[in-house]
């Protein structure tokens, strides 16, 4: 079982009660360089802002015909005419991010079955507990580039054991690492897909930081996936709680795309008759929140808060980076986001040292993640050399 990150962020708050140098890289929430959450005032206005009518009753599951437009074209941006050419869209709302991997799985595997996903990765492993899944791991890295060679062949064999298969894709600002792919990795992960039609894929598009990498357009990706053939269906897992900070509203919604009209209506069907059998319904104030800014006007000024947060974190994981690099500390490759992954030998081990000495963050596969999108600037000053001298790196 993955530790429990939430865990973690409480005994970092309980920590804070007690010593006034509690460093909290524990997880992904922006906090503002005066540690107040909430960073974007145009969100806090509409949500203080939004009636009754916005609030109280039962939603649409799906989050109905307006939400469901217009989620499809915030995603796909200006690439959405081309994609609807080739490709049948529909979409679902769901309770976060969390919500439409937690319904992918559930509908697209039977107890058993192997989900693939790298071997650094966020808490897949958590989703796949509840369904009765398996995990099939690639090596996400080859030096300072993503392992193509380890994701094919190790899709290979897995596709050869098993039928119908759920790929999953973090990018960018990959969880934990940082880490986005060029567009030649992702026009290649889209060859390796293709190849495989002698199978079914799902491929798990998980966008929870779109808005948050600095490629020059961080839509462009969306324009390849008309390339991919009629045995790969995609799912686009869209947070909502990343893009508008709003964590514990559970704003969220899975995309489905695919080349076979029958396939995405089935697969609708099937996200409405999940929501129905476990959650019921997304919130209706986060279906209203995000029809709010929609509207272009309010778009608008959201964006002009979007840009101003985006700049603070990039700033931070600029800084944190140029600090480890100096002194010798190495992490995974980062290019942009929430994270950054310190390597280290024993991860598990090295959290708790870390938390000895009131530093709060995450162990993962090879190192120890800091949210560097919740710390200060001022607190990461100095923060990479006080973890090479804890963990003796
Ligand atoms: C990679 C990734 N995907 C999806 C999510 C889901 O986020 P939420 O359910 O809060 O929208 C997260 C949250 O941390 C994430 O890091």
């Amino acid at each position: 079982m993955a530790v429990d990150i939430l865990k973690i962020s409480k005994d970092a708050r309980d920590a804070k009660k007690i010593y006034n140098d509690v460093i909290d890289a524990s997880i992904g929430m922006f906090f503002d360089e005066d540690k107040s959450i909430g960073g974007m005032p145009s969100v806090s206005k509409a949500i203080r802002e939004l009636s009754d009518d916005q609030i109280l009753p039962y939603p649409s599951v799906d989050g109905g015909p307006g939400f469901k437009k217009d989620l499809i074209s915030w995603v796909l941006g200006k690439y959405e005419d081309e994609i609807k050419k080739t490709m049948y869209v529909d979409a679902c709302a769901t309770p976060g991010g969390s919500g439409a991997i937690a319904s992918t799985f559930s509908i697209m595997t039977k107890p058993k079955d192997y989900i693939f996903v790298s071997d650094v990765r966020w808490q897949y492993e958590r989703f796949a507990d509840r369904a009765k899944l398996n995990i099939f791991e690639h090596k996400l890295f080859d030096g300072d580039a993503f392992n193509l060679q380890s994701f094919k062949e190790r899709l290979d064999a897995l596709c050869a054991i098993q039928h119908r298969v759920v790929v999953i894709v973090n990018d960018p600002c990959h969880n934990p690492t940082g880490y986005t792919l060029t567009l030649d990795e992702f026009n290649k992960i889209i060859d390796i897909l293709n190849s495989k039609t002698e199978n079914e894929i799902i491929f798990l598009y998980d966008v929870a930081y779109l808005e948050f990498t600095h490629e020059e357009d961080n839509r462009l990706k969306m324009s390849y996936l008309p390339k991919l053939k009629e045995h790969v269906m995609t799912i686009v897992t869209f947070s909502g709680s990343k893009t508008f900070g709003v964590y514990g509203l559970r704003m969220g919604a899975a995309i489905i795309l695919s080349k076979n009209k029958d396939q995405v209506a089935d697969a609708h069907k099937k996200y409405v008759n999940e929501a129905r059998g476990s959650w019921s319904a997304t919130p209706t104030i986060s279906i209203e929140l995000f029809n709010h800014f929609a509207k272009p006007e309010n778009k608008k000024v959201f964006l002009k808060d979007l840009a101003r947060l985006n700049d603070i974190v990039q700033k931070r994981s600029m800084s944190f980076n140029e600090q480890a690099k100096e002194i010798g500390l190495v992490t995974y490759p980062f290019r942009s986001g929430f994270y950054t992954v310190v390597l280290t030998d024993n991860p598990d081990q090295d959290y708790l040292k870390l938390q000895e000495h009131h530093i709060y963050a995450v162990p993962m596969n090879g190192g120890i993640r800091l949210a560097l999108c919740s710390l200060s600037i001022h607190e990461i000053q100095g923060l990479p050399s006080k973890i090479k001298s804890i963990l003796n790196l």
